[in-house]
């Protein structure tokens, strides 16, 4: 990946007078800026630590205009509760997870957030989910399970609450490897208080998925089944009960390698039975992601094959939350391929994700950013036959 300065002065905030600018943040703890939004537009509480400028008429009183603007999201929600079919396609989009080693990392050097513009041209083009990465070590500086930075937490809000708003579904993603500050946590009641905090936070927008961690691995097999349902728990008892929550398991969470490592996994419990399995595969020799090249074109089925039986066989659903293939006409036949293979199992697969977007992804092989980032020029087309 390559780093660069964000454009100056796009995101700045004016006099603490002036008007909020369409989607900026405009109240929430220890916010300082304006509290009113430039016309057509008016300050929507999201949560304690974030309102937000969303689209509405000031002639509107305040309350009922909020109101207006969640009611469809969850009319939608709402018809369409079951977890089986073909619901989603999307995008990974990096970002806030970015600069690892340096914690907790200067916004703009280190780490940046997903761009409104290019969320919102991707949901025009169809693509409907968006799972993006944070760092449980920024969001939760003091400790698995201790307050949340407002700041990062306010600039992580603004893409998710633009991706649903905008009718879309988004992933929040503590993207950590099962780790904090380069340790396995082994300590799932705080494991389960940094999810209640995080759940806290988003549970008033139904189109919120939680996803209990990124790619758990070379951990304890109990672990993993324990961490996930101390996430679920949390979750639950925050008041977040209408979201789906995707869990993740050990080994990277690869579907290739799922059923015989994560056959535990299927013990898991929610009591609004709305878990899918989030798995993840690469199509290079070691299924890392690392490589342009594909082992085949017909690699993207084979590596997904026993996982749709695994599910099948367990009754459970799925979706595909990381996937890429060079840009190469063998990778684009074994990606092709890997789609159908998932559309046709609709049954138990719900979806699939890129990886990856993100605005500092440079020319990175897998890049999805528009208008020309390598994944993205020779795979938007591909991808878009697979529009729920
Ligand atoms: C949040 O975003 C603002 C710019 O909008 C930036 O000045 C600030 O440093 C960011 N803080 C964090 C913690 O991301």
């Amino acid at each position: 990946m390559r780093f660069y300065q964000p454009l100056a002065g796009a995101l700045l905030i004016g006099a603490a007078q002036a008007q909020q600018g369409a989607w900026a943040q405009c109240g929430g703890q220890g916010w300082t800026g304006g509290k009113t939004c430039v016309s057509g537009y008016q300050c929507v509480y999201s949560n304690d630590w974030y309102s937000q400028c969303l689209p509405g008429t000031a002639s509107t009183p305040t309350t009922t205009a909020a109101q207006t603007t969640t009611a469809p999201a969850q009319t939608t929600t709402a018809t369409n509760p079951s977890a089986t079919g073909w619901k989603w396609l999307g995008v990974d989009e990096s970002g806030a997870e970015f600069g690892q080693g340096s914690l907790p990392g200067v916004y703009g050097k280190d780490f940046i957030f997903a761009s409104t513009d290019v969320l919102g041209s991707l949901m025009k083009e169809g693509y409907n989910i968006f799972r993006v990465p944070f760092l449980m070590e920024r969001m939760a500086p003091g400790g698995v399970g201790s307050a949340f930075s407002a700041a990062y937490l306010a600039n992580y809000t603004v893409a998710i609450n633009y991706i649903t708003q905008n009718g879309g579904y988004a992933v929040v993603d503590p993207h950590n490897f099962g780790r904090y500050n380069g340790a396995i946590i082994t300590d799932t009641n705080a494991f389960g208080t940094f999810f209640k905090t995080l759940a806290t936070a988003f549970k008033s927008n139904a189109k919120v998925i939680f996803d209990t961690n990124n790619e758990y691995h070379d951990m304890d097999q109990t672990l993993v089944l324990n961490l996930n349902q101390a996430a679920i728990n949390a979750i639950r008892a925050a008041g977040a009960t209408s979201q789906y929550i995707f869990v993740e398991g050990n080994s990277y969470s690869g579907a290739w390698t799922w059923a015989n490592v994560n056959d535990n996994l299927k013990a898991l419990t929610d009591p609004q039975n709305k878990i899918i399995y989030q798995m993840h595969q690469y199509l290079d020799s070691d299924g890392s992601g690392t490589s342009d090249a594909c082992v085949s074109s017909t690699i993207g089925v084979e590596r997904v094959t026993s996982a749709t039986a695994w599910l099948r066989a367990n009754k459970k659903i799925g979706i595909i939350g990381e996937f890429a293939g060079g840009a190469n006409s063998q990778c684009k036949t074994a990606v092709t391929g890997l789609l159908q293979h998932l559309k046709t199992n609709s049954d138990v697969w719900t979806g699939a994700m890129w990886w990856g977007g993100g605005p500092w992804w440079g020319n990175y092989i897998y890049g999805f950013e528009p208008p020309s980032g390598t994944g993205y020029t020779y795979y938007d087309s591909t991808l878009l036959q697979f529009r729920p």
